[in-house]
């Protein structure tokens, strides 16, 4: 298990077709879940969920997905409907995490939704802990009602992210991150 620094230091994403199987364990999906639910959440709302696609629900969940794509592109050729069809199932894991903000008396629903991301990040970094590797994506079938209905998701929930888990076929090569002095600065009194 990589030191939790480093870990740190050192993440990045690989692409779905990059993540090979075979799958986390039940023992394992479980962790990834109680880290990912493991986040703040201001007034206790807890403002997302989780829907695991394994297996064969990996395709049974792409069929929702070809069904949106062919209705959106009547014209489609078939190696497009298939590359649909097989969405969630590049990698041998797919959790998504389901915002379900909303307006609250107290708790803006900004923050819920902010929870909800810090949700998918944090099982982003299970996930390598594990020793998998991750990719927080959402694609255009996270944005479409048709789809997500047919996942299950209610008109008030949104998808914070379809979370690809999987081993790492060949290490990733890094990319350039923002230099600290462009982003960071340190309030300074007058
Ligand atoms: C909410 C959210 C949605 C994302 N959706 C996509 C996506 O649909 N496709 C994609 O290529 N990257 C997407 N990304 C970016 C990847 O997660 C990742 O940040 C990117 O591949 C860069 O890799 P890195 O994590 O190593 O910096 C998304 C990131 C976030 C936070």
């Amino acid at each position: 298990m990589p030191d939790a620094l480093e870990l740190l230091k050192t993440r990045r994403s690989l692409k779905p077709v990059e993540l090979s199987g075979p799958p986390p364990s039940p023992a394992e999906i479980d962790t990834l879940l109680t880290v990912a639910s493991r986040v703040p959440d201001h007034g206790k709302l807890t403002p997302w969920r989780f829907i695991v696609f394994e297996g064969d629900a990996r395709l049974a969940a792409g069929e929702a997905i070809e069904t949106a794509f062919r209705a959106k592109y009547p014209d489609a050729k078939p190696e497009q409907i298939a590359y649909e069809h097989n969405r969630l199932a590049r990698a041998p894991l797919v959790i998504a995490v389901v915002s379900r903000a909303g307006p609250h008396v107290k708790i803006p629903e900004w923050e819920q939704v902010l929870s909800a991301g810090a949700a998918a990040m944090s099982l982003v970094l299970a996930a390598h802990a594990l020793g998998y590797g991750a990719n927080w994506i959402t694609e255009w079938y996270a944005y479409d009602r048709r789809v997500l209905a047919a996942l299950g998701l209610k008109d008030n929930e949104k998808i914070a992210g379809f979370i690809h888990i999987g081993r790492p076929v060949n290490p990733p090569e890094d990319r350039p991150r923002p230099p600290l002095n462009e982003i960071a600065t340190r309030f300074a009194s007058n």
